[in-house]
């Protein structure tokens, strides 16, 4: 594991921007499998600067996203469709057809399950961006029993309905369940870049990295990853790198 510290959310967003910039200049085919949330806007930002100026491609990238809510078409503003091509797919030269987010419209779990893992199967997923939720959820793998490896159908977390709905006109609004990239797909992916900003991520940051292995704090299994990257600002390092 590497642990990165920024100065501030500013910094992080351009470290954690290199970070990709220089994957898709390895490999300009790059499959990124990409977040949503406040954390990474300012990553995006960063990207479409390097790519305004000239410095980063997009036509060969592929993308792979975690999450989206069920039941949001991909027009809604609160869905995490509208979320990528706002803050990052509109202002780069990605391709559409190269572009994968889970359907929220599709109400057959099972097979919006099946159908994303073919993707993700077919795209192995050479770098994943990674936010943290205040409960140590990754993607929506809320913490539970048990953990799935493929993508499944949760029933958000009350922690993450509480730290989403400012995203949302009233809290009833905000969706009760969602389709989520497994642990497993996460876990399989060459490089994971995980990304937290701020003090209220610090006590949860510490237990993702150096809590015991949980299904309760889904991030501790990133542990065993191979090849994790950890960008944090002083906030949420504050238990970690002095
Ligand atoms: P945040 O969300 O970036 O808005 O804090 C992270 C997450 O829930 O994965």
């Amino acid at each position: 594991m590497k642990i990165y510290k920024a100065r501030d959310y500013d910094h992080l967003s351009q470290i954690a921007a290199n970070i990709i910039a220089a994957q898709i200049t390895l490999k300009p085919e790059s499959v990124l499998g990409l977040a949503t949330g406040g954390t990474p806007v300012g990553t995006y930002k960063e990207l479409i600067k390097k790519h305004k100026s000239g410095d980063l491609c997009f036509s060969e990238v592929k993308s792979i996203n975690l999450d989206e809510y069920c039941t949001l078409a991909p027009e809604s503003p609160q869905s995490y469709a509208y979320f990528m091509n706002d803050n990052l797919f509109n202002h780069v030269n990605i391709k559409a057809e190269n572009v994968n987010i889970p359907s929220g419209l599709n109400l057959d779990a099972d097979a919006e399950c099946k159908r994303y893992d073919e993707v993700i199967k077919k795209n192995p997923i050479d770098l994943q961006l990674l936010g943290l939720g205040p409960n140590g959820h990754i993607g929506f793998n809320e913490p539970d029993a048990e953990l799935k490896l493929g993508t499944n159908h949760v029933s958000l977390a009350q922690a993450t309905i509480d730290a989403n709905k400012r995203y949302f006109e009233r809290e009833e609004d905000v969706p009760k369940t969602a389709y989520t990239m497994g642990m497993g797909s996460i876990m399989h992916s060459r490089k994971v870049l995980l990304i937290a900003s701020g003090e209220g991520k610090a006590e949860i940051l510490y237990k993702a990295l150096k809590g015991p292995l949980t299904t309760q704090v889904p991030a501790s299994l990133l542990q065993l990853h191979r090849d994790l990257i950890v960008v944090g600002d002083e906030g949420s390092l504050k238990f970690l790198v002095r």
